[in-house]
């Protein structure tokens, strides 16, 4: 379906698994998440059970002009690594200075941010809950409850993604599950 930025559209998400029957979604599976999480050996150990879905989200390919604004859904599936939880690549927005907003759809899970100097928050995101995202922070989802973790986006439609950074220097801490509750540490391989 061609979606009608120019005059302006509606369209469907579930609130409940944030599925939008009219438009395709990106889906991030397990073999796409090399060297995301802390663990290779727990990385390499699920990889040969299996290659699930780990994340999907919409972006309605909206045109990338600074007038214009990209939204959608992200699910992110319950899961572990060892440890850690299942989360989004995470990145920066190409134009550093824009902002994102999140809300928490069904769930329960963090957005981790963390900007280049090193200032970090993970916020809890759980139904009924936004979170802004400000201009300048990293962001990623990560999943810390039994199941998924679906929130709807807006941002503006030229900022662009930026996830390279994270995928060769890592983000500054990492979400992990400690005596059944989730725990932040220091990320060992952050460059
Ligand atoms: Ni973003």
């Amino acid at each position: 379906m061609q979606l009608d930025f120019e005059h302006g559209f509606t369209l469907g998400f579930s609130p409940i698994d944030g599925l939008c029957t009219e438009a395709a979604s990106s889906k991030r599976h397990l073999s796409n998440m090399k060297g995301m999480f802390a663990s290779e050996e727990d990385y390499a150990k699920a990889l040969r059970a299996g290659d699930p879905v780990v994340y999907e989200f919409y972006e309605l390919d909206a045109p990338p002009q600074a007038g214009d604004l990209a939204f959608g859904t992200s699910i992110v599936y319950p899961g572990k690594i060892g440890d850690e939880y299942y989360m989004t690549k995470g990145h920066f927005h190409t134009i550093l200075d824009t902002g994102e907003v999140y809300y928490g759809l069904s769930g329960h899970g963090l957005m981790l941010c963390e900007n280049p100097e090193g200032d970090w928050h993970a916020f809890e995101i759980t139904p009924g809950k936004a979170v802004y995202v400000p201009p300048r922070y990293a962001h990623r989802s990560i999943n810390t409850g039994p199941a998924p973790l679906v929130t709807f986006f807006v941002f503006r439609a030229d900022a662009g993604h930026d996830y390279g950074t994270i995928e060769s220097l890592g983000m500054r801490h990492l979400a992990v599950e400690k005596q059944g509750k989730p725990t932040m540490i220091d990320n060992p391989q952050w460059k």
